[in-house]
């Protein structure tokens, strides 16, 4: 298994704002040994930590993020709208969460959250953010529902390790995985079936589920050979 059983999902967004600094303090207060969180970009081409295609919902600003700069975000409020005190809370530029990752002992699966045509423009800004944190290949897996933009990740830095996301596994998935070397296919637990979970371990790659919140929901995708969830509530399956 290259990541863990139990990965954070927005950090640890059942009880932090997620994809902020303060869900990934408390994934980490929680014994988690992993996180996902979500990379966008700007209209200035700042690679943030959100999921949406607007600050709309997390924070408390408004615009999509193809209209807005870093300046324009810096200092919007990502806290309050989950709770009060969250109020300092800010949008963590990838460097942040970056630094924050590595000052806790985390493993990250960084998703590249594509929302219209940028992928290759945001495969091409993460880069020196990933290079200068000088964050261990080991440590992060790179996921994205945009398998363009894992080629173009692929073809720009192949040892990074890459995670095929999906809703439904696609039947054309092996193919997808040995274009790209993909280590691990990730999938809807609502989704996942006992031959998707058979077949890809049996491929030699990992197979995870998001987002179950619940243990019961994938007692039998473990018995299965499931490695891991990405769950909001981690520390349930621990
Ligand atoms: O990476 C797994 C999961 O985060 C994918 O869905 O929409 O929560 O980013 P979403
Ligand atoms: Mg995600």
């Amino acid at each position: 298994m290259f990541a863990a059983r139990t990965i954070g999902h927005r950090g640890c967004a059942a009880h932090a704002p997620e994809n902020t600094l303060a869900a990934l303090r408390e994934a980490a207060k929680r014994g988690i040994a992993w996180v996902e969180i979500d990379v966008c970009l700007l209209r200035d081409n700042t690679p943030i930590i959100i999921h949406d295609d607007s600050v709309n919902r997390t924070t408390n600003g408004m615009g999509l993020l193809i209209d807005l700069d870093w300046r324009q975000v810096a200092d919007l409020d990502a806290g309050s709208w989950f709770n009060a005190k969250f109020a300092s809370e800010r949008i963590p530029r990838l460097d942040d969460a970056l630094t924050e990752v590595q000052s806790l002992g985390l493993g990250l699966n960084l998703e590249l959250k594509i929302h219209g045509a940028e992928g290759e423009r945001l495969v091409e800004a993460i880069m020196p953010y990933l290079r200068d944190s000088g964050i261990s290949r080991d440590e992060i897996l790179i996921s994205s529902f945009d398998h363009a933009a894992l080629a173009a990740l692929h073809a720009e830095a192949p040892g990074f390790a890459i995670g095929l996301l999906y809703g439904e596994i696609a039947p054309d998935w092996r193919g997808t995985a040995e274009a790209l070397d993909a280590i691990a296919v990730i999938g809807d637990y609502r989704k996942v079936n006992e031959a998707a979970i058979r077949d890809v371990t049996a491929d030699g790659r990992d197979i995870y589920v998001y987002t179950p919140n619940d243990p019961k929901a994938v007692y039998a995708q473990w018995r299965w050979g499931l490695d891991g969830v990405i769950s909001d509530d981690p520390q349930k399956f621990l």
